[in-house]
């Protein structure tokens, strides 16, 4: 059974993603910064929950060991943690655009950083991350 990997899967994209590949027989493991607050993917029975906040690197590594202890290897990663700092540059606020960067940029290096290894323990795999047709 193949397993990915999914960063930000408490809602929207993430989420959808989780319950699509679980319905296609896939392992899902479903990562968010509040498994807690959970209830729709906790019911679906290949899905496990994962505590990961892109932006604190702890969390990433305490995610990454508890993954590797329950699958011990992985196929997919979606980067999919993120969000859109919408309003005029000039407004916003530097802790804001840290804060952006930090999960959208950082966020996705430090993620990916973490999981390549494994892949490549695996003989391969896909890391797949999600941008906007905003970046074009
Ligand atoms: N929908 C679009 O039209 C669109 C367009 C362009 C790009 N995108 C990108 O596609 C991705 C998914 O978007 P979406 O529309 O599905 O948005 P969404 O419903 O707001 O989902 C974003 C997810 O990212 C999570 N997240 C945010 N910061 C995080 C962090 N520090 N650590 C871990 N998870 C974090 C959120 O978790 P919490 O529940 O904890 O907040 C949420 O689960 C994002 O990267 C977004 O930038 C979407």
């Amino acid at each position: 059974m193949k397993t990915i990997v999914i960063t930000g899967a408490s809602s929207g994209i993430g989420k959808a993603t989780a319950k699509y590949f679980a319905n296609q027989g896939w392992q899902v493991a479903a990562t968010m910064r509040n498994p807690a607050q959970e209830t729709e993917l906790t019911a679906l029975e290949n899905v496990k929950l994962f505590q990961l906040d892109v932006t604190d690197s702890q969390s990433i590594a305490k995610a990454y060991e508890a993954i590797r202890m329950e699958y011990w290897t992985v196929d997919v990663l979606l980067n999919n943690a993120g969000y859109a700092l919408f309003g005029p540059l000039e407004l916003s606020m530097e802790d804001q655009i840290r804060q952006a960067y930090d999960t959208l940029l950082l966020g996705t290096t430090l993620v990916t950083r973490q999981f390549i290894p494994m892949l490549r323990e695996n003989g391969g795999g896909s890391i797949i991350s999600l941008s906007s047709v905003g970046g074009v």
